[in-house]
């Protein structure tokens, strides 16, 4: 029978002469003894929990297992026995792969640490060097670098490594600097440049996910879920909120701050006289992003339905993942995408009639790439572009591939259509998701929406954050704001 292998946060336990032979069954309750066998060969000294509850894990091992070094560990690998209840909701494992083997190459200017599983970590003694997490070079409670930047050399070596006692820690010697420090293997985990690693999300929706109003404001995992959502999709509606102007702020609050702009902290989205905005009036809003001449555009935009009566005609929303489309038009059009992403565009607003007069320019590609090749932000705003200012000879090629882009996001079919109900808050990255409306007519009836915008610093952040706190192991996947990563 095959037996899998699993890996995420667990609890270490550490003895003078056991090691792995515990088994695990996911549960609540706890009826059996745990068993710890003698390994003959010695190779570890380790059992390995899995859990959902590290902390309550680790207090009932501290007080079950006297004599037994308890710690708390964010990546364990076990091999799924299954044949045991397990106390505290943990899952127990028989541990497959506990310290990785090292090895220096290049004459130690590079430290491979490879697991039992076979996974191996590359890292250069330089990088390491950087990242030494000794008291001397990285202050304790701030977490902030004390090492100079241009204090190591970078033919710089390793002349010795070991993995600590606890098995959390790789212990390094640099040859000559006479520096002696450590890094954690977690944190080599998590930082593992060695291999290519897919971040950027192509994920192209046709169905709108949604969530409940009660369950992203009774508590952290209902807003984490909500966040993966729009993490996962670039979108999610939240159904069942009241439908006074209040209640809008108090929901992005559990996120962050809102996002003053130009428009304010709130804006309402209703049909007036000489709007300072096209979307303040009931004419068609093709495909686009909000405020694309600010260096860091709104991140979340939110959307939320106050009153759309029925006998409104039109005025229905359509949202468009662009990282995919630019995705598929880099296989169709090789050569267009390639201009999209040398040729800066011009994104503008000008308007002095206006209480508070604007005149801000941003120029920059449509498609940006990071130096893997990967597309890591799109910028399409076909409403805010000024005047196109690059090389004369760009700009032919230029517009014939603008023209096959804007074809390419017009007559995609994966997108999502919806109407708005009253107490509906439409929430998407504004970053990642293009949005665009029908035209409507309001036949005496009102369409009336409140809008505002958060930091996708922010929103990213805070989705970290929940997810390490909550202990969930889905992975935050790259919001679009042209972070390399
Ligand atoms: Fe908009
Ligand atoms: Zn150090």
């Amino acid at each position: 029978m095959a037996m899998k292998v699993s890996c995420g946060r667990g609890i270490v336990v550490t003895s003078k002469d056991c090691c792995a032979q515990v088994l695990y069954r996911y549960g609540s309750a706890f009826n059996s003894p745990i068993r710890l066998q003698t390994c003959a060969t010695k190779v570890s000294h380790k059992v390995i929990y899995r859990s959902i509850n590290m902390t309550r894990a680790s207090s009932f091992f501290e007080s079950k297992l006297s004599g037994w070094k308890v710690t708390k560990s964010s990546y364990v690998a076990t091999r799924n026995t299954g044949t045991m209840n397990s106390p505290v909701g943990l899952s127990l494992g028989e541990a497959v792969c506990l310290q990785p083997k090292i090895s220096h190459s290049k004459n130690g200017q590079e430290v491979i640490l490879k697991w039992l599983g076979g996974r191996e970590l590359r890292f250069h003694a330089v990088w390491l060097r950087y990242n030494c997490q000794c008291p001397e070079c990285v202050q304790p409670y701030s977490g902030q670098r004390l090492l100079e930047a241009g204090e190591v050399n970078p033919d710089i070596t390793v002349e010795s490594a070991y993995v600590s006692e606890d098995g959390t820690e790789l212990h390094l010697k640099w040859a000559g600097s006479y520096h002696e420090g450590h890094v954690r293997l977690d944190f080599l985990r998590k930082n593992s440049y060695h291999g290519h690693k897919e971040t950027v999300s192509r994920h192209q929706v046709t169905q709108m996910p949604s969530i409940s109003y009660e369950e992203v404001m009774s508590g952290k995992r209902g807003l984490l879920r909500w966040l993966q959502h729009i993490n996962k999709d670039g979108m999610c509606l939240v159904k069942g909120a009241p439908t006074d102007l209040n209640s809008l702020i108090k929901v992005v609050q559990r996120i962050g701050p809102v996002q003053e702009t130009i428009y304010g902290k709130l804006f309402g989205v209703e049909s007036t006289p000489n709007p300072i905005n096209v979307a303040y009036s009931s004419v068609k809003l093709d495909y686009h992003m909000d405020l694309v001449y600010y260096e860091s555009p709104p991140g979340l935009q939110f959307l939320h339905c106050i009153r759309f009566d029925d006998c409104v005609v039109g005025g229905e929303n359509f949202m468009l993942n662009v990282m995919a489309v630019a995705e598929l038009f880099r296989q169709q059009h090789p050569a267009d995408f390639e201009i999209l992403t040398k040729v800066p565009a011009t994104f503008q607003k000008v308007h002095f009639a206006r209480s508070e007069p604007v005149l801000m320019k941003y120029q920059r590609p449509h498609i940006n790439l990071n130096h893997r090749g990967e597309i890591v932000n799109v910028i399409w705003s076909p409403q805010f572009e000024g005047p196109l200012f690059a090389e004369y000879d760009d700009v032919l090629p230029y517009y014939q591939a603008y023209h096959k882009f804007s074809k390419a996001i017009q007559n995609s079919q994966n997108c999502v259509k919806l109407r708005l109900k009253p107490g509906e808050i439409l929430t998407f990255n504004n970053r990642t998701i293009l949005h665009a409306r029908t035209s409507f007519e309001l036949n005496g009836g009102e369409r009336k929406l409140q809008g505002c915008y958060l930091n996708i610093d922010e929103y990213k952040s805070k989705l970290a954050v929940l997810a390490h706190l909550l202990e969930d192991n889905q992975p935050v996947k790259h919001v679009g704001n042209q972070c390399w990563f």
